[in-house]
């Protein structure tokens, strides 16, 4: 017997039940004459929230009255980065902030797929490629953990949008469910042990996730071989007796829950739970409170998390045009857009972070280049203003270079909504064309979340993405866009030309209670490239003031893994970081053009060469066979090609797995 069973043979059957249930929506329930401690849970991925009680609450569930902490750049951005450094940083700071707070589990990371560019909550999750998520979360989780503060990879299963997202009924075929939809959360789960899973609110197949014995038992228990608790998204269990029988541990929300408890009692009585289900719950519970075992309360450096959200943000944000605009070369350009003073650095809903400080694009480009023109080009949040606009015309009509700065002020990119559209809003696309009119050399800087089109590039000379880039915002754009720092992020999502062009929008919000992802395993770039649809930008684009060549590419295949190594220099006059992105095709008719399996990041200085190695494990290279319900590793031809920051190929091998 473990001392944990120790622990629940003496507890009485209510003590159990306090212990399966939150006391509050960020505490579990505890076992004081047992010495059994209360558990804490907040937000957020990108930045603790711990609720500050005293705090002004500004909303219902107080999200917005918490104490301050570092906001990091949202996992869109880190996604971008390619960086696994980056991500295990990021996951020590958060630990050392948490623990401050008093923070046992930090409520995230967020890995669901990026199926349709809508979605609310793209900014707060990575890719649109698991490979790409789950090697970043797994860092992330390990730096995390590794200081005694668990992680809740969430959210699980098949909350790729908003839509409807209490109850839609979430429809995947077994192929797409295994190669995409899982794939990031199998692959974390090897990688990083989180110490708790989050069920998500929608269905899965017909039960709410949080109660369906298929998501939590067979494919994530006996499948996956997860180990640690579940625990429900807030207010997420609809029938406890049902959860508790899937294997959701703990009960997490706002409501309360003395309703919930009876029925778990009054199960029990009548054989609908038995002891052993109940008594597993809490020794997984008892388990995580050992796993927890920061210093709550030690103190944190604020200020070095400043510094890790800064070199994130540098690492993350992408340079997607540039005719000559960048770096700015003197100070012979003025600042246009509102999104330059007051930046948009997070999305809004649970993940919202009170950030310990902030800087402004503004403020840090006239920290380097002096008191540079500014005009305010639009008004958030209000109609389009005639008079607002021909302000900023008039300023970008007596300068060399206009650079505006937008965010997708009109929509929201939040928790809870899918946006209704890809495009600016009609007053940004103005100011857009207004200011192309009256200079030939603009720059756009976005802080967006997500994806958007972008049917003014052409008119534009230089377009760089900077997501939510969290509170370093105002410094890492300074730094790139002067040079002081050189852009190395590339995307991690596609960009299309139109939303229409999504291979999820056909089957997008059609019916209320149903999302059947239709497209199957051809989501993203898996099906751009195979159906050779045009794209606005691809997966894994992103410029640089630097180049690089490859060469010397070689394939050793080794026991059930294959080893990819080729030779990357910076063939130009600065330093600058290459990402070595290594796709396969895999033997058949039936698979994607190309798919991710593996990466690396080399910040290299002018003329430096490195072997680039890459290990591609067999599960990565291997189909789902729907006949046998298994991955399996094809017999034929494996192309892998390097992939460089435009999208082409740059380097590719072939090898002949009839001889693996
Ligand atoms: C929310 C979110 C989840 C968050 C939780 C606590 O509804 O779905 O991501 O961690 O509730 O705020």
């Amino acid at each position: 017997m473990n001392k944990y069973q120790e622990i629940i043979n003496q507890m009485t059957t209510e003590e159990k039940i306090d212990l399966i249930t939150c006391n509050g929506p960020w505490h579990t329930g505890y076992v004081q004459r047992l010495n059994v401690r209360e558990m804490c849970l907040t937000d957020g991925p990108n930045g603790v929230r711990c609720e500050n009680a005293s705090a002004q609450a500004t909303d219902k569930h107080n999200l917005h009255g918490s104490y301050s902490a570092t906001c990091f750049p949202t996992l869109a951005l880190l996604a971008c980065t390619w960086d696994r450094e980056s991500a295990h940083k990021i996951g020590e700071q958060l630990a050392s902030e948490a623990a401050y707070y008093g923070v046992d589990v930090l409520l995230g990371p967020g890995i669901n797929h990026k199926r349709v560019p809508v979605g609310g909550r793209h900014f707060e999750y990575f890719s649109e490629d698991p490979v790409l998520t789950s090697e970043l979360a797994s860092e992330y989780i390990n730096g995390l953990q590794s200081k005694g503060v668990g992680c809740s990879l969430k959210h699980y299963l098949g909350n790729n949008t908003e839509y409807n997202r209490f109850g839609v009924n979430v429809i995947i075929e077994e192929r797409a469910l295994q190669e995409i939809y899982l794939k990031a959360f199998r692959r974390t789960i090897k990688k990083s042990s989180p110490f708790t899973v989050m069920a998500a609110y929608n269905r899965f197949n017909g039960d709410h996730c949080a109660e369906s014995k298929e998501a939590l038992q067979t494919l994530l228990r006996d499948d996956i071989g997860f180990n640690g608790a579940v625990i429900s998204d807030w207010d997420a269990v609809h029938d406890r007796v049902k959860a508790l029988n899937a294997g959701c541990d703990l009960e997490m929300g706002f409501i309360d829950y003395s309703g919930h408890k009876q029925a778990v009692a009054d199960a029990l009585k009548n054989g609908e739970i038995s002891q052993e289900t109940l008594d597993k719950s809490c020794e997984r519970l008892l388990e995580l409170r050992d796993k927890c075992f920061a210093e709550k309360g030690k103190p944190t450096d604020f200020e070095n998390g400043y510094s890790v959200a800064y070199e994130a943000a540098v690492g993350g944000m992408v340079l997607l045009k540039n005719d000559n605009i960048f770096p700015l070369a003197n100070s012979d350009f003025c600042v246009i857009g509102m999104a330059a003073e007051t930046p948009r650095y997070q999305g809004e809903g649970s993940s919202r972070v009170e950030s310990f400080r902030t800087s402004s694009p503004l403020e840090e480009l006239r920290k380097i280049y002096g008191e540079i023109p500014y005009a305010k080009g639009y008004i958030r949040n209000e109609q389009f203003d005639e008079s607002v606009l021909n302000e900023a015309k008039g300023l970008a009509s007596k300068h060399k270079t206009a650079i505006i700065f937008l965010d997708g002020d009109d929509y929201a990119e939040e928790e809870s909504s899918d946006r209704k559209t890809l495009s600016l809003s009609e007053k940004h696309l103005k100011l857009i064309d207004g200011i192309c009119s009256v200079n030939k050399r603009v720059a756009v800087v976005l802080q967006m979340g997500g994806v958007t089109e972008m049917p003014y590039l052409d008119k534009i000379q230089a377009l760089v993405q900077s997501f939510f880039a969290g509170e370093a915002v105002g410094e890492a754009t300074a730094a790139l866009l002067s040079g002081k720092c050189n852009f190395s992020g590339r995307l991690a999502e596609t960009y299309p030309v139109k939303y229409e062009d999504n291979p999820a929008y056909p089957y997008y919000a059609k019916e209320w209670e149903k999302l059947e992802y239709g497209e199957g395993i051809y989501t993203g770039y898996r099906y751009y490239d195979t159906k050779n649809v045009p794209v606005r930008f691809p997966f894994g684009y992103g410029l640089s003031y630097t180049s690089f060549s490859y060469s010397d590419m070689k394939i050793i295949r080794g026991k059930n893994k294959t080893k990819v190594s080729v030779k990357i220099k910076n063939t130009g006059n600065v330093a600058g970081a290459e990402v070595a992105m290594l796709f396969v095709s895999k033997p058949g008719a039936d698979v994607p053009k190309k798919e991710l399996v593996g990466f690396d990041k080399y910040y290299l200085s002018s003329g430096e060469e490195v072997n680039a190695e890459i290990e591609v494990a067999d599960e990565d290279i291997s189909v789902w066979d729907t006949e046998k319900h298994a991955f399996e590793v094809r017999g034929g031809v494996y192309a892998f090609a390097f992939y460089g920051n435009t999208g082409n190929i740059v380097a590719e091998k072939q090898v002949n797995n009839d001889n693996f």
